[in-house]
C-alpha cells in the first residue's frame, strides 16, 4: 500500500510501554507518524504497565519521552490531538486475569479498533508467557479484526532457546500475524546496500571474489551502556548488535539479486547467505572472534567510567562491550573474501559503516617508479551518522613525478532540507499495513544464531578474564589479529590515511 493511502484503523498495546526503548523510539515515532498524517483517526495506543497510573500520568510520560526526543518538533496542537489516542492499561504480564481485563476493555469497539498489534517492548524472556496468555484470553482471536504480534530482538538468547521461542510462537500465531523486528532494516541508509547493489549494473561485475579483497561493517557507539545493565550485561555486543544488527547488513551486502523485491523472494537470498557462512569450530573461535570491555576513559571531553563501573552492573562482570568477528561465505561468489564485522560501546564516536576494500591490480605496474605500491580502492557506505557514498580511487599527483594520491567521489544520500526518518517510523507503520518485507523470517533469526553460537558457548566458559580498552578509544589493538595479512586492518575512519 502506498504510503498516503489510508488503512484501516489499528489499536496498538504496548507492553513495556514506560520501558527505554518506548522512551526512545516508539513513542516518538508515532508521535511523527501521526504528526505527519499517517495515522488514521480511530488509531489508538494502549499503554500496558504495572503501575496504578491515571491516564493523565501517562499522557505527561508520553510528552516527556516526546519532547526530549524531538524537542522543538513537539507541536502543541499537534500534540494535544495526539494525547486522544493515549490510554493506559495497567496490568500484571504475569497474571491471568490481567489479560482478561485487557480483552474486556479492548472490546469496547467506539474507543478501540478492532484490528491490534500487541508490541513487545518487554524483556525477552517475557516474550513466551505473554504470547501464551493472549492466545488462551482470546485476544489473538481474528474474528473481528487481525491480530499482529511484534517481537523485539533478541529473539531468544542462544539457538535452543530461539527454537523453543519459536515452537511456542508457531503454537499460537500464523507467520502472517509475527513482527520480528530488526530496527535496522529500517533505516533507510541500511535499504540503500539494496538499491545501490541491485538498481546500478555498474558495480555488479566487480561485487565479487574476483575484484573484491574483503569486506568490513563496523557499527560504533560513542555511548555506555547507560541504564540498560540488567538486560545488557546478560547480552553483550555479539548478541545485542552482531547477531540482529550487522549480520543482517551482511547479508544484504553478500546476497544474490532476488527473483523480485517481495518479502520472501528476499528472504530466500538472505537466509541462503546465512546458511554459506562457514560454521566457526570450537577450536577455531579465537582465531575468528575477539571480545573485549570499555574501561574508564574520556569521550568526547568527558571522563567517562569503567563498565564495572556502571549502575546494576555486577562486580567481575566478563561481558563483552565490544565484539568483532571474522567470517567467511562459503559460495560461489564469496569463496576467500573475509567480511570482518566489529561493534563497540564507548568507542571514538558514533559510525556506522560498510567498507569494501578491493583487490590490488593484477601487475604493480608503477614499481619502478615513486610509487611503491598502490592503495587499494574503497567502496564506502555511510549507514549514520554520515549517510554518504564514496567511492576512493587513486590518481596522478599533478608534476613531474609520476606520484599517486587518492581521491574520493563522495556524495551525500540526503538532499539538504530533506527530513530524517527514523526506523520505527517505517517499521510501525509496515506493521498497520501488513508489509512483512522489513522484518525477519525465522529462518534468518535461527541461522543467524548458528553463526554466533559456537562464539557464546566457548566465551560462556571463560568466566575469569576479558580484555578492556579504554573509553574513548577505536577499540582493542589485539582485535587486529583477526585480519588476514598486514594490509588489512580496521577502516573506522572516512579519511584513508588515518
Ligand atoms: C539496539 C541495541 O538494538 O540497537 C543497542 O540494543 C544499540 O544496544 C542500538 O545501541 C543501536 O541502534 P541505533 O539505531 O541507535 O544505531
Amino acid at each position: 500500500m502506498a504510503r498516503d493511502e489510508t488503512h484501516d484503523g489499528c489499536t496498538y498495546v504496548i507492553f513495556g510501554a514506560t520501558g527505554d526503548l518506548s522512551r526512545r523510539k516508539l513513542i516518538p515515532a508515532l508521535y511523527r507518524l501521526h504528526a505527519g498524517g499517517h495515522l488514521t483517526a480511530e488509531t489508538a495506543i494502549v499503554a500496558c504497565g504495572r503501575r496504578a497510573w491515571e491516564r493523565e500520568k501517562w499522557i505527561d510520560t508520553a510528552e516527556d519521552m516526546v519532547r526530549n526526543k524531538l524537542g522543538a518538533e513537539l507541536d502543541h496542537e499537534v500534540w494535544q490531538r495526539f494525547r486522544d489516542r493515549l490510554h493506559y492499561f495497567q496490568g500484571d504480564l504475569k497474571d491471568p486475569e490481567s489479560y482478561s481485563a485487557l480483552g474486556e476493555a479492548l472490546s469496547d469497539t467506539e474507543r478501540f479498533p478492532q484490528n491490534v498489534a500487541f508490541y513487545m517492548s518487554i524483556r525477552p524472556a517475557e516474550f513466551g508467557v505473554v504470547i501464551q496468555h493472549l492466545s488462551e484470553k482470546g485476544l489473538l482471536d481474528e474474528s473481528h479484526g487481525w491480530r499482529r504480534v511484534v517481537i523485539e530482538k533478541p529473539f531468544g538468547y542462544d539457538l535452543e532457546s530461539a527454537i523453543a521461542l519459536q515452537n511456542l510462537v508457531g503454537r499460537y500465531l500464523r507467520e502472517d500475524q509475527v513482527f520480528r523486528i530488526d530496527h535496522y532494516l529500517g533505516k533507510g541508509t541500511v535499504q540503500n546496500v539494496q538499491v545501490f547493489r541491485f538498481a546500478n549494473v555498474m558495480l555488479e561485475p566487480l561485487w565479487n571474489r574476483n575484484y573484491i579483497d574483503h569486506v568490513q561493517i563496523t557499527h560504533a557507539e560513542s555511548l555506555g551502556v547507560g541504564g540498560r545493565a540488567a538486560y545488557y550485561d546478560g547480552a553483550g555486543a555479539l548478541r545485542d548488535m552482531i547477531q540482529s544488527h550487522l549480520l543482517q547488513v551482511l547479508t544484504l551486502v553478500a546476497m544474490e539479486p532476488p527473483v523480485s523485491m517481495d518479502s520472501e523472494s528476499m528472504r530466500d537470498e538472505k537466509v541462503k547467505v546465512l546458511k554459506s557462512i562457514r560454521p566457526i569450530p570450537t577450536k577455531a573461535v579465537n582465531a575468528h572472534a575477539f571480545r573485549a570491555q570499555y574501561g574508564a576513559g574520556v569521550v568526547d571531553g568527558e571522563k567517562v567510567h569503567a563498565y564495572l563501573e556502571e549502575p546494576e552492573v555486577p562486580a567481575g562482570s566478563v561481558c563483552e562491550t565490544y565484539a568483532a568477528l571474522k567470517l567467511h561465505i562459503d559460495n560461489w561468489r564469496w569463496r576467500g573474501v573475509p567480511f570482518y564485522l566489529q561493534t563497540g560501546k564507548r568507542l571514538a564516536r558514533d559510525q556506522s559503516l560498510v567498507s569494501i576494500c578491493f583487490k590490488e591490480p593484477p601487475q604493480q605496474f608503477f614499481r619502478h617508479t615513486q610509487i611503491q605500491r598502490m592503495t587499494p580502492d574503497w567502496i564506502l557506505l555511510g549507514i549514520q551518522p554520515t549517510e554518504c557514498l564514496r567511492i576512493e580511487l587513486n590518481v596522478k599527483e599533478p608534476g613531474l613525478q609520476m606520484r599517486t594520491r587518492v581521491i574520493s567521489l563522495d556524495a551525500n544520500l540526503r538532499r539538504e532540507g530533506e527530513a530524517v526518518t527514523e526506523a520505527y517510523e517505517e517499521l510501525l507503520l509496515d506493521i498497520i499495513e501488513g508489509d512483512r518485507s522489513l522484518f525477519l523470517r525465522y529462518d534468518e533469526v535461527e541461522y543467524a544464531w548458528r553463526v554466533v553460537d559456537p562464539i557464546l558457548r566457548l566465551w560462556s566458559t571463560e568466566r575469569d578474564y576479558i580484555a578492556t580498552y579504554p573509553a574513548g578509544s577505536w577499540g582493542p589493538k589485539e582485535s587486529m589479529r583477526l585480519f588476514e595479512g598486514e594490509r588489512q586492518g580496521w577502516r573506522t575512519s572516512w579519511d584513508p590515511h588515518e
